[in-house]
This record gives C-alpha cells, structure tokens and sequence, in this order.
C-alpha cells in the first residue's frame, strides 16, 4: 500500500464523528496486549498516531509513562481533555516521520489502527531503533469482517464511488503486509498475533457515522458523498436495525532482538 499522506491526514477533519463514530477497543485485546509485553508502572510507552486517545488512555491504567504523537491537532486536543486527570499521559503533535528520540527510549511502541500511515520505507527502522532491546512493538487493528453480504455490497458502493478505497480499506492486506514488513526487518522477530472477535450491535445512523470516519469517504467532495449516502440508505433499508456487524481484532506483538 503506497503511502498517502492526505489519506492519513483525514481524520483531524472529523474529530467529532470520529469520538463518537469508533467504539473502545475491547479490554480482551488491551489486557492481553499488557499481559504480552509485561506493561507495568515500570514501562516507558510511545503511542504512535494516538488520535483521539481511543489507542492511548485505556494503557494508562497500568501506571506506564505513557506518550501519544498524532499530527492532528484536533485530535490531541480530545484525547488531552479526555485524559486530563491522569499524569502519566503526556502528547506531542507530529508526525511520525518528524518525531525525534534518543535510540533506545522506549520499552514498547504502540499504533492502534495507525500504521499502515507511516512511510514503511523508515517507520519499521524508526520503531525499532526508539525500542530497547526487548522491547515490544505492539501493531493493532480493528476492522469488519468483509466476508458479511453487507460488507461485501458496501464494498462495492465503495469502488463505485469512492476512488481512494483501495488504498486504505482492506484491512486484510494492510496486515499482510505489515508481516512482511516486520519480517524484512532483521532487528524485530517474528509477530506474535493475538486475536479476538465481537459483534457491533450499531443503529443505521450510527453505522453511517462509521463510514463517515473513514479516511477514503471523508476525503470525498460533497457531490459524490452525496451520491454514495443515497446508495447506503437504500442498501441499509433492506436490513433490519440494529446492525450487526462482526468485528475482528488483531494485534502483532514483536519484541526487539
Ligand atoms: C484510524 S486513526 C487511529 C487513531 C487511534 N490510534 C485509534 O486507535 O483510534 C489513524 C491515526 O493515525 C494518525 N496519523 C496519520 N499519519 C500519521 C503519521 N505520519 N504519523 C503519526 N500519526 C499519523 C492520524 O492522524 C490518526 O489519528
């Protein structure tokens, strides 16, 4: 997937969708990522493209000094005001490519849904080298099971009308590639993947919220979302509400050699 800076810089337009559109990352996946790399009061944690906190604030509750980096300024903004009571978050707006540590500063490195944005050409090297050895990096994904009637019927409203999809939307390739990534760099071993699954129970209003935080619809111009909602509500008339929409969690956890 070719790196797209506009795509990935998306969601600061949308903060307001995006807190209520994205549900919380369930706690299965959270305590097994804690569990797996140990995060403790002891650990210095880095979220990379922390966003509106969704990724970064339920980690704090291990104690961790814990860091988000986001360039959305909006997007900081919601996660600091989310996250005001606890002393161990701090934020800094940037971009990946522009953050600058000293190697070795981090016990694990976090990107919820996020790294599929960053240059791969430096973002793996960059990741390792801010990691102490054995130190995690922890890549984790929420997406829809696309395997659904449903999903697949939107997925072709999205090659219909949105001309960004492909970049970004299939969530199985994003992390196939991610491997392959992980595996090019010799530093890193092999991902350990963790796994889950839960049904989204969601109104048709609040599945269209959803789409409306998707990168590729939001960078669409106003004609064409238009035209791409009118298809939507006709196809979510031939289902009943609430939604129910199968959601998969995966999170590839390697540590530094
Ligand atoms: C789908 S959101 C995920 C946000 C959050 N981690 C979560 O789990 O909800 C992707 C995030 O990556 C951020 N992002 C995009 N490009 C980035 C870059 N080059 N460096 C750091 N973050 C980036 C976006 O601003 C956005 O907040």
């Amino acid at each position: 997937m070719a790196y797209s800076k506009k795509l990935g810089n998306q969601f600061n337009k949308v903060v307001k969708i995006y807190e209520k559109a994205r549900e919380q990352y369930p706690p299965q996946l959270i305590n097994a990522i804690i569990k797996q790399t140990k995060m403790s009061r002891e650990s210095v944690v880095l979220d990379i493209g922390c966003g509106n906190g969704r990724s970064i604030i339920p980690f704090a509750k291990t104690g961790c000094s814990i860091l988000g980096i986001d360039p959305g300024k909006n997007l900081i903004k919601i996660a600091r005001k989310k996250s005001r009571e606890q002393s161990n978050i701090k934020y800094k707006v940037t971009s990946f490519e522009k953050f600058k540590d000293k190697p070795n500063s981090f016990d694990i490195i976090l990107s919820g849904t996020a790294f599929h944005w960053f240059d791969k050409k430096t973002a793996y090297k960059k990741a390792s080298k801010l990691l102490k050895t054995k130190g995690g990096l922890v890549i984790f994904y929420a997406r829809s099971n696309n395997q659904t009637v449903l999903i697949k019927k939107l997925t072709k409203l999205f090659e219909k009308h949105c001309p960004d999809h492909k970049k970004t939307s299939n969530m199985i390739s994003v992390i196939k590639e991610i491997k392959e990534e992980i595996s090019k760099e010799k530093s890193l071993t092999k991902p350990k993947t963790l796994f889950f699954k839960k049904k989204a129970i969601l109104s048709k209003r609040q599945y269209m919220d959803l789409l409306n935080s998707y990168s590729f619809i939001i960078s669409l111009d106003k004609k064409r979302k238009t035209f791409f909602f009118k298809d939507v509500k006709a196809l979510l008339k031939k289902y009943k509400s609430p939604l129910e929409i199968p959601v998969e969690y995966i999170a590839l956890v390697s540590v530094k050699k």
